[in-house]
């Protein structure tokens, strides 16, 4: 039993394929962790409630696009060290550790949706044998283990948590995009439900990563996982007021970032036209939820994430504002949108202020191209996503960047301009082309950009 065993036996046990571990949610961040596992020697069983994933993995299908991924997860289907089921219950009957890897949204009333986690609990907490162990790694509100999934696991299994089962929570702090390459660097957060949980925590991940540190409790690892995503968002909010503030005193932020950074102690953040993905659009909604519960509401948090929401309607009074400066307007203009990924090439559009942008200047009567090399060929809120910027402009009456990707760093504007109408106009939402140069007659503005 896992619970009987040392912490470093733990570990030489997994690595001579004595540990078997459930990994409960083989999406983008838990298909990676139970790779590495598998490929430290344990052996992996995804368990996911989604039929596609588990065909796709027991045929040696990667389907998560991520860096250096592919390789791994082929050499680990093939050698048996993983495999994939939609009985988690079942495989929880034969395992050590089960990691809890599934979503975690927020609802558009901007509420931890837990649905996901605590069903999984449940199915988990119907095979957990004695002795075993459960990690949490979805992102959870402080408190959520130890108040909501250990209950749920305890009556489910009759099991008593830190008696009879070890748990932890090791919230996942990975960077999309460079998961694989950087899984080993980035210090893995662990906080037990006692000092054995996170011993034996401690070990097991301690096989696929450098450093792991151990804080006092599962809501303090939580709560160090939100700290890091609500500290961005905040500081990416004070520096999108700034922006709108200075480009009204005729004051370039970007500028303003930039020589600021030569002091010690600041640390520089963006302005930009808005912020997606997964984490950090959510993050704040958990730390908000539980201080309205305990009668404080974290104003700070509160309002960063509405500053930041608010950056795409920035975008479109930008887009209006240089249109109107060429003589045209908004409805009956044909706006091409360069980049929809909430980052830069990542192959992923969730919580993308592109959708908001989009939307609105389709609402308003805007003609609307999208071109996206990351995301060629498919369907972006109903628009086929072209690849060539060359192939999207055509007789364009405005560009509006919303993600740099790599491929538009390399444009020539001159050769834009000749494809575009006349003149060339862009709204620059990353700050791409501030310092490239441009055709003289460019009507050129954005976030955090004065012309001043
Ligand atoms: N994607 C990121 O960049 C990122 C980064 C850090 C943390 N996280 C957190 O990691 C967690 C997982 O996120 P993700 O991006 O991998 O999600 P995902 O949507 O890519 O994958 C989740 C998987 O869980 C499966 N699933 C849902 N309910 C299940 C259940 N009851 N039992 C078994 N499988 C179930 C889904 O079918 C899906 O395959 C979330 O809490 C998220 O906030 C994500």
């Amino acid at each position: 039993m896992l619970i009987d065993m040392k912490p470093a036996d733990v570990e030489k046990n997994l690595r001579t394929g004595k540990i078997s571990i459930a990994v409960v949610g083989a999406g983008r961040i838990g298909l990676p962790t139970a790779v590495l596992f598998a490929s430290a020697g344990a052996k992996v069983t995804a368990c996911d409630i989604n039929e596609e994933v588990v065909s796709c993995i027991n045929q040696c299908q990667n389907y998560v696009d991520e860096p250096g991924l592919e390789e791994i997860f082929e050499k680990v289907v093939r050698s048996g060290h993983l495999k994939a089921t939609t009985d988690t219950t079942e495989t929880l009957q034969t395992s050590d550790v089960a990691i809890l890897s599934v979503p975690t949204p927020v609802s558009s009333e901007k509420v931890p949706v837990y649905d996901f986690i605590f069903s999984a609990a449940e199915a988990v907490g119907k095979g957990l044998r004695k002795g075993s162990m459960v990690i949490v790694e979805s992102t959870i509100a402080p408190g959520t283990l130890e108040n909501e999934i250990l209950p749920i696991l305890e009556r489910a299994s009759g099991l008593k948590a830190g008696r009879d089962f070890l748990a932890a929570s090791c919230p996942e702090r990975a960077d999309p995009g460079s998961i694989i390459k950087k899984f080993r660097d980035i210090p893995r957060i662990i906080g037990g439900v006692n000092k054995q949980s996170a011993e034996i925590a401690k070990a097991l991940y301690s096989t696929i990563a450098d450093k792991i540190l151990v804080v006092s409790s599962p809501k303090t690892a939580n709560a160090v996982k939100l700290t890091e995503n609500i500290f961005r968002d905040v500081n990416i909010a004070l520096m999108n007021e700034l922006a709108i503030l200075f480009e009204r005193l005729g004051i370039d932020a970007i500028e303003v970032i930039e020589t600021a950074a030569s002091k010690w102690n600041f640390v520089p953040h963006y302005p930009g036209a808005g912020v997606g993905g997964p984490c950090l659009p959510a993050n704040a909604y958990y730390i908000i939820g539980e201080g309205t519960k305990v009668g404080y509401v974290p104003y700070l948090v509160r309002m960063s994430r509405e500053i930041n929401d608010r950056m795409p309607i920035e975008m479109i009074r930008l887009t209006t504002e240089a249109l109107n400066e060429a003589g045209k307007c908004l409805k009956g203009s044909h706006v091409v949108i360069l980049g929809i990924t909430y980052k830069p090439g990542v192959r992923d559009i969730q919580t993308t202020p592109a959708l908001p942008i989009v939307t609105e200047l389709r609402g308003r009567g805007a003609k609307i191209t999208i071109c996206d090399p990351v995301m060629a060929g498919t369907t972006f809120s109903g628009h086929l996503v072209k690849e060539r910027v060359e192939d999207s402009v055509e007789g364009a009456d405005c560009i509006v960047v919303v993600t740099a990707q790599n491929e538009f760093k390399r444009l020539d504007l001159k050769q834009v301009a000749k494809l575009t109408a006349n003149p060339l106009i862009i709204v620059d939402g990353r700050g791409l082309f501030r310092t490239v140069e441009k055709p003289d007659n460019t009507i050129y503005l954005g976030i955090g950009h004065s012309s001043e």
